[in-house]
């Protein structure tokens, strides 16, 4: 089966049931600043999940693409990828438990045509926080799932939650055969090669508090994600996931470029599914809707080592490293009937990526002759810090990288070595905090910053004149030209719409109010009603911008000091920059 299948037989079999498709949202998530990337298709909808109404519904389905870089070192392996396609359906306290596993084993059996006999679940055992569950073993029962093809697991295995507070709850895991020859009756947490997760049903019926405790949701909701790489693996019998259509052209190139085979050497094996990882979710991250660049912070410094972990890989099979815009440019023929924003990005994708490796390959050689020479006459087994974060300034080796390159050499890094050098450059340059936040700033003029600050009130105005308070900004980029804001929306403004926010705007800015800056962490931030979060994480001290009585947003600035220096604001244009989210230019004069 080829990937494009299983997405449409996925949504159109939920969509039969009465769910609403609803399409991807970004890989930078909207409102949670505990996490760098979207992590799972449940991610964009904690809201609804919590108990706010989602505008199409209780029933809801989709594809979402997710970045996970936790598990980033087994990459190279079969299965493991830093992006992928999660498949889901949501019940927004609607259907429950009873009504979820009849859905899936239906989807399995009869639509995917998996036999009953090849089929495992794991399901809850119970503990002081929640019951063990027994409706949903005896639903699976009620399917013809046998006893012993039914685990009962703890929270370690069968509870799930996106972080450490949130919603939550039990789940049932389902996994297929693979057909191992095993004794016994090994569960899938004893074997994870006799049987291959491709289903988690969650239950989500609780909070978790920072504190540890655990309260009932105001509705029952189900969550569930199914991997659509792993799930396209199974179904073909492919050993890993670089079989499937959605790799198997990008293995073929790299054998291309390389002159080595796949599959031949296992060094040159993991070197090209390394490269083919590392490529897409790179070419995800600059072209998604809310993109981001290479750089030393938060998603950008994920970014930055992903490419320049591709770029070695990519030098160690003797491929040009140049030659990887030829990969980014496949995904994105691959990709973009599906997620479109990658077409629409594909210049900035490609230009990065070569400007990422152009500055890259200038140090690495000069790098690993660096490291080598240095280890020459390393006593003992451990790098010394200060050289780590000299081949980081100096080199541009993420830390990562060099005990990535130390480990490879049977060496270890002093880490903390490392971080003292750092924390003691840092102070030295006091460079960090203040560009996290510049946004969508090109240049600092003072037409940028007065535009930076009508989008603030172009913001608030939406959410006004839309009348809808979870309008959030989905990109920003500004030039002493004009602005350029997109937010999520689902239909084009009507004239009349159009003129109220730009009246709105013009009415604050004859107001004169005043522009104000306070100081402080990203959790009271949220607290006093400001919007707007660009990567800051729990603990961050953030700078919140008031505009009078009109808006308040979580911005690194700079801004005007009053709204009279806008002297006038016109709307230019209005459009739509992909599903679900409108496009504002905009200019003052
Ligand atoms: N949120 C659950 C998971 O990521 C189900 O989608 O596994």
């Amino acid at each position: 089966m080829k990937s494009y299948e299983l997405r449409e037989k996925y949504l159109q079999f939920f969509a039969s049931k009465g769910h609403v498709i609803i399409p991807s949202a970004s890989l930078i998530p909207e409102n949670d600043p505990s996490v760098l990337f979207t992590t799972a298709g449940m991610h964009p909808l904690v809201p609804y999940l919590l108990g706010q109404k989602h505008p199409a519904g209780r029933r809801l389905t989709d594809v979402q693409k997710c970045v996970r870089t936790g598990d980033i070192d087994e990459v190279g392996d079969a299965t493991h990828c830093t992006f992928f396609e999660m498949l889901g359906n949501w019940s927004l306290g609607d259907y429950f438990k009873k009504e979820s596993i009849a859905y899936s084993y239906e989807f399995l059996t009869e639509v995917l045509g998996i036999p009953r006999e090849k089929l495992a679940v794991t399901v809850f055992a119970g503990d002081e926080d929640c019951p063990r569950d027994e409706v949903a073993a005896n639903e699976w029962k009620s399917h013809g799932i046998p006893e012993d093809r039914i685990f009962y697991l703890p929270k370690e295995h069968n509870w799930w939650i996106a972080s450490t507070t949130g919603p939550c709850g039990g789940d049932t895991e389902i996994f297929v055969d693979t057909g191992k020859k095993v004794e016994g009756n090994p569960s899938p947490a004893e074997d994870g090669e006799k049987w291959v997760e491709i289903w988690n049903n969650v239950f989500m019926e609780f909070y978790r508090h920072p504190d540890g405790t655990y309260t009932p949701l105001s509705q029952k909701n189900v969550d569930t994600g199914m991997g659509l790489e792993r799930t396209l693996c199974m179904l073909n019998g492919y050993k890993s996931v670089y079989e499937t259509d959605l790799f198997a052209d990008i293995i073929e190139k790299l054998e291309e470029l390389s002159g080595k085979k796949y599959g031949e050497d296992e060094q040159v094996t993991r070197a090209m599914r390394i490269i083919a990882d590392h490529m897409r979710t790179a070419t995800f991250l600059i072209g998604d809707e809310k993109g981001i660049v290479p750089s030393n912070v938060d998603q950008g410094y994920v970014l930055r080592r992903l490419l320049r972990r591709a770029i070695r890989f990519a030098r160690t099979i003797e491929i040009d490293s140049a030659l990887l815009t030829q990969i980014a440019q496949m995904y994105i023929d691959k990709y973009k009937g599906v997620y479109s924003e990658l077409e629409m990005n594909k210049e900035k994708i490609l230009t990065e990526i070569a400007k990422e490796e152009e500055k890259f390959s200038k140090t690495l050689e000069n790098g690993i002759k660096e490291m080598e020479k240095v280890l020459k006459w390393v006593q003992g087994d451990t790098l010394n810090g200060k050289t780590a974060f000299r081949l980081y300034d100096t080199f541009g080796f993420p830390i990562e990288m060099t005990v990535e390159m130390a480990a490879e050499r049977g060496y270890k890094v002093d880490l903390d070595g490392y971080k003292k050098a750092f924390e003691d450059h840092q102070a030295k340059s006091h460079a960090g905090a203040e560009q996290k936040f510049k946004g969508g700033l090109a240049d600092t003029g003072e037409r940028t910053v007065y535009l930076h600050t009508a989008t603030h009130l172009l913001l608030a105005a939406l959410k006004k004149v839309l009348g809808k308070d979870d309008i959030r900004q989905k990109g920003s980029n500004i030039t002493s030209e004009r602005l350029r804001f997109d937010f999520n929306f689902d239909r084009p403004l009507t004239d009349e719409e159009k003129k109220k926010v730009e009246d709105l705007v013009n009415e604050q800015i004859k107001r004169d109010l005043p522009v104000t800056c306070e100081e402080m962490p990203v959790e009271e931030a949220h607290k006093s009603g400001a919007t707007g979060v660009f990567g800051s994480k729990y603990g961050d001290v953030v700078k919140v911008y008031t505009i009078g009585d009109f808006s308040k947003e979580i911005c690194g600035g700079p801004h005007a000091e009053h709204t009279g220096q806008l002297h006038h604001f016109t709307l230019l244009k209005e459009g739509s920059s992909s599903a679900g989210v409108r496009r504002i230019r905009a200019t003052i004069d």
